[in-house]
């Protein structure tokens, strides 16, 4: 029977020889079954250069080994040791503003540097060796959360030549990053350097190199531990933690195809229903990235989130009562295979010793803790579902090309948000119960019922093509604003908007309209803020426009039959209601009055209760997550179950089955025929 892994960091070396013995004890009681070990150990690992101390890393793997707990053994290269710095001061990061960091903190190193990398191998071969057959070992857990830039001497000759490989030569360069403007043309590659501060706006194309280039470096910082764990023992899976956030300069399409599982941190930055919102939106992601791994069934794992309080400067989300359960198995509805922690005990001093952990500060006898062992009980109960596929209802495009693009200060609004658009619409699809994978269009997209496309604002000829060939197939498509209208360089195609969409939305947009924060006009749709544009039609049909402003009987939304399939653009930013009834109503005859209404009912979801479902043949299991305060009767036959179906998580019979507020249920059985 398939395993769903249960934990947490674990940092031993954080605590004395008693706290250590009555963790494991814990960790049976709480069902723990996979720890992570180790991610910032390398100055005890490694005292001094080239001498090592693996004692109270041995007795703790053969600890947790005869407790029966396994271990995701980290390589704590992200945090080198204070030694290292010392004597390597050329590999310690450099600021944009010229400033080289030192030693006092974590993630201090820069991947380019080569004692760096020559310290991580020294060290990851020592593990590797010593601990590749040991029988606690699970998995290996590279680094931690990629992620520091550097701007130094290094990196520039990195930089160099990553772009020597991607351009060519220097003409080419020139060329793709437009340097004729500004005076910016390139003599000598010598005088290439990455992009640091500046007197005023930096060139976009040359910021956005670097950031490819950024994730390029850190992906061959991650390969060359892979293959020192790989030649160890190949049997191992080996991943990194994946986070998240617009300082990670990490493309995961790229970095999944070089994963045993996917792993991600998801630390949601609102609480209550915001908070269920973007869980699944970082399930979703991951589940979908997962889709690239060598190995088949989408393998991925969750394996960090906030037991209670996360903080971090500038931000403090708590979990609710039931919001530990009920966000670990939306994790798990959506395809992860288990709910880790960060961390398991929650530390006393240093950095984040405010940060919550499965076992409080006020120890076991809490409601964490409590909570802990409630979800270390339900896990197994649904095991059976960890193989079982995750079906889904429509696809996003998500481009992390676009989103560092659209970062750029030098576009034509300061609000453009990237991130923002995509999550509204996974937003709207989630709250009207659709269920939806990621795609990126550099491969050819799945023949799912609906794709959106939210402001994809890199569209390479190939990414155009594989769109097009979607929607011949039968697909319906939906564009939003800024989508097609640079090359992969971030040069704006010109001859109308929205450039490689063009054709296959037939509309020419001649002139982009941004007004941050203004309301722009009143539509057969609803309330535009923010953002419009004038759409010339060439080909396709008006299925709603704008009744009022400069634009008033102009079309806001087009639709384009394009062999079988209809491609429509909206040319507007509607607020969350508009968009979820447009999405919502389309079809090929739909009307304006039609995508204004929106469904008659709200389904679950929008009720609060978050419905998701796996299926293996004829079996289904489906997750139930109740995020109200008021229960929830199910109605087994109309979520599609033939009678007899369980509640696999109170063993009762699903028929008549009412979740309580903030409760769980998955509801488990076979298919109505
Ligand atoms: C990240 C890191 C952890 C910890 C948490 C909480 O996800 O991987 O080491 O710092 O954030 O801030």
């Amino acid at each position: 029977m398939s395993v769903l892994w249960f934990g947490g960091d674990h940092n031993p070396e954080q605590w004395p020889e008693e706290v250590r013995a009555e963790d494991t004890g814990l960790m049976r009681r709480a069902g723990v079954n996979l720890v992570t070990v180790g991610v910032f150990s390398w100055s005890l690992l490694e005292p001094r250069e080239g001498e090592f101390d693996f004692g109270w890393l041995d007795r703790e793997l053969d600890r947790l080994a005869d407790a029966g707990v396994g271990v995701a053994l980290a390589t704590p290269t992200a945090s080198p040791p204070p030694w290292f710095g010392a004597a390597h001061p050329d590999a310690m990061p450099v600021t944009a503003e010229g400033v080289r960091l030192t030693h006092g903190s974590r993630d201090t190193y820069d991947v380019t540097a080569p004692a760096y990398q020559a310290a991580c191998e020294r060290i990851v071969r020592a593990l590797a060796e010593r601990y590749s057959a040991h029988p606690a070992l699970r998995l290996w857990h590279v680094h931690n959360e990629y992620g520091t830039w550097s701007h130094s001497a290094h990196a520039d000759r990195a930089f160099r030549g990553w772009l020597r490989k991607r351009h060519g030569d220097l003409e080419a360069l020139n060329e793709a990053w437009t340097t004729a403007f500004w005076g910016q043309h390139y003599s000598d590659w010598e005088h290439v350097r990455t992009p640091r501060a500046t007197q005023y706006l930096a060139n976009p194309a040359h910021v956005l190199d670097f950031r490819r280039f950024l994730s390029d470096a850190m992906l061959d910082h991650y390969l060359a531990q892979r293959t020192i764990l790989k030649s160890a023992d190949p049997a191992v899976p080996v991943t990194t933690n994946l986070a998240f956030g617009d300082w990670v300069p990490v493309d995961a399409w790229k970095w999944a195809e070089h994963m045993d599982l996917v792993a991600v941190d998801d630390y949601p930055s609102a609480p209550g229903a915001e908070a269920a919102a973007q869980t699944a939106f970082a399930a979703d992601l991951a589940r979908s990235y997962a889709a690239r791994v060598p190995a088949k069934g989408r393998p991925w794992l969750l394996t960090e989130q906030a037991a209670g309080v996360l903080y971090t400067p500038g931000r403090t989300v708590s979990k609710a009562p039931g919001e530990l359960v009920r966000h670990s198995l939306s994790h798990v509805a959506r395809g992860s295979r288990g709910a880790m922690f960060f961390q398991w005990r929650a530390s006393r001093g240093g950095a984040e010793q405010w940060y919550s952990g499965m076992v409080p500060h006020a120890g076991p006898d809490s409601r964490i803790f409590r909570e802990v062992c409630e979800l270390g009980a339900l896990l197994p109960r649904v095991a059976g579902a960890a193989d079982a596929r995750v079906p889904v209802d429509a696809a996003v495009t998500w481009d992390p090309e676009s989103w560092w693009a659209m970062g750029a200060a030098s576009l034509p609004d300061a609000d453009l948000d990237y991130l923002g658009a995509v999550r509204q619409v996974h937003r709207v699809l989630w709250r009207s119960g659709r269920t939806v994978d990621f795609v990126r269009p550099d491969r050819p997209l799945p023949p799912v019922p609906l794709l959106v496309v939210p402001s994809l604002y890199l569209v390479s000829d190939t990414a155009a093509a594989h769109l097009a060939d979607y929607v011949e197939r039968g697909g319906t498509l939906v564009a939003t604003p800024l989508s097609g209208i640079a090359d992969p360089h971030g040069t704006v195609r010109t001859g109308g908007h929205p450039g490689a969409l063009r054709d296959l939305l037939g509309v020419r947009v001649e002139e982009l309209r941004p007004a941050p924060d203004t309301e722009l006009s009143d539509t057969d749709l609803g309330t535009v803020r923010g953002w419009t544009e004038a759409v010339r039609l060439t080909g396709a049909e008006p299925v709603a426009v704008h009744r009022s402003g400069d634009l008033a009987g102009q079309p806001v939304l087009t639709r384009n039959r394009r062999g079988s399939g209809t491609a429509w653009y909206l040319s507007a930013r509607l607020d969350d209601a508009a968009l979820g009834a447009l999405l919502a109503g389309l079809g090929a005859r739909a009307t304006a009055a039609d995508l204004r209404a929106g469904p008659a009912t709200p389904s679950a979801p929008e009720a609060g209760v978050e419905v998701v479902r796996r299926e293996d043949g004829a079996l289904t299991w489906i997750f139930v997550l109740n995020h109200t305060g008021a229960p929830y009767p199910v109605a087994p036959a109309s979520l599609g179950l033939a009678p007899g179906a369980v509640d696999l998580l109170t063993d009762t019979a699903a028929e008549g089955l009412t979740v309580p507020g903030g409760g769980v249920a998955v509801l488990h059985g076979r298919l109505s025929p």
